[in-house]
């Protein structure tokens, strides 16, 4: 039997393709290719291990139905979605679209199709809100909390999904897990823009300081993010498959870092010294967040294997190959 992966040529969703296919999985990957790119399946596509075949398809459309009804899969993967929380401000509609409508679509064309399981990807630096500082690390039952109010409709659109796969299991059968990320980085990430997305930022500082040009950090650069490597996600995303059944569970370092503080490892990796420039915290941008991954550990024997320093090296070296 199959499995299916959307957001196949993404930048996780590849390195959820290469994890499943390297296990000898037979893979269908759906993309619309509106960020993904197909260059980054070369490497599942000459593995020789599993097999992975890709279809073009939006998920909004009739297609996508159609596509898994065919296929049949037993386990979908579905990290497809409008992934720019500040485009979700400009059109929450276009958002909603993707995130909520289009997610539906999967979720209804997976229970009609007799598919066992939905491994959904949520967003631990959306879901909860800004925690109060006593909270940190963040775990999963505080998303019930009063405090969980999410800043932008890209976190509104990851958070309700949350009560649509409880629904669809209570109601349809269909089994989820729902993997709350913290901010992945490494090689095959892009940069939606020069301003970038939030959890972008080690690709935007790899690829201007690499360039030899300068940085702006957004506000006083002590804000802190959880950052967690890709192809341990991948690794989560895996273990997800059989294990966490109708569970949220977070996927992080369970470390804080400061937007300074990798600024300063990334020049020193680089070997260059330029001083940031500083601009006006962007509104809607939380000070703090990191995820306590306990929950992985004893739910799905999940734990980060790859640190920082590692991480960040192999991210740079990427970038340095693929200027
Ligand atoms: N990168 C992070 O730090 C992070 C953190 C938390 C959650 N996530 C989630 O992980 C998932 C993957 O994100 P990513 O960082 O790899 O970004 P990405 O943009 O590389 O991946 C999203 C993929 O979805 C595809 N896509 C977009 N709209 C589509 C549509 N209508 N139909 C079919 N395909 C469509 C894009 O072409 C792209 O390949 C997303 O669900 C995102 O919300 C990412």
């Amino acid at each position: 039997m199959s499995v299916l992966v959307t957001g196949a040529s993404g930048f996780i969703g590849s390195h959820v393709v290469d994890a499943l296919v390297a296990q000898g999985e037979d893979v269908v990957g759906i993309d619309d290719l509106s960020s993904g790119s197909l260059d980054n399946l070369a490497g599942a596509r000459s593995s020789g291990a599993g097999k992975l075949t890709f279809h073009r398809l939006d998920i909004t459309s009739e297609a996508v139905a159609e596509a898994i009804a065919r296929t049949r899969p037993e386990v979908v993967f579905h990290l497809a979605a409008q992934v720019d929380v500040r485009k979700s401000v400009a059109d929450p509609v276009h958002d909603a679209m993707i995130n909520v409508i289009g997610t539906l679509r999967v979720l209804q064309a997976a229970s009609e199709s007799g598919t066992d399981k939905v491994v959904f990807t949520s967003s631990g630096g959306c879901i909860y809100g800004e925690p109060d500082a006593s909270r940190l690390p963040v775990t999963e039952d505080q998303v019930y909390s009063a405090e969980a109010m999410p800043e932008s409709p890209y976190g509104v659109s990851k958070k309700v999904m949350l009560d649509y796969l409880r629904y669809f299991r209570a109601v349809k059968g269909l089994d989820y897990t729902a993997l709350a990320l913290s901010n992945v980085y490494g090689p095959r990430q892009e940069p939606a823009s020069e301003v970038g997305l939030e959890g972008q930022v080690v690709a935007i500082f790899s690829r201007r300081l690499l360039g030899g040009k300068p940085c702006t950090i957004y506000g006083d650069g002590t804000q802190t993010r959880d950052f967690v490597y890709v192809s341990d996600v991948a690794a989560a995303f895996v273990a997800a498959r059989k294990g966490g059944s109708g569970e949220l569970i977070n996927i992080g370092s369970g470390a804080e870092l400061s937007v300074t503080d990798l600024y300063d490892r990334l020049k020193a990796l680089i070997g260059v010294d330029l001083e940031p420039a500083h601009a006006a915290a962007r509104p809607g941008e939380l000070q703090r967040i990191v995820v306590d991954s306990s929950k992985a550990a004893a739910v799905l024997g999940w734990k980060p294997a790859v640190g920082l320093d590692e991480g960040l090296g192999r991210t740079v070296e990427y970038f340095r190959a693929h200027p």
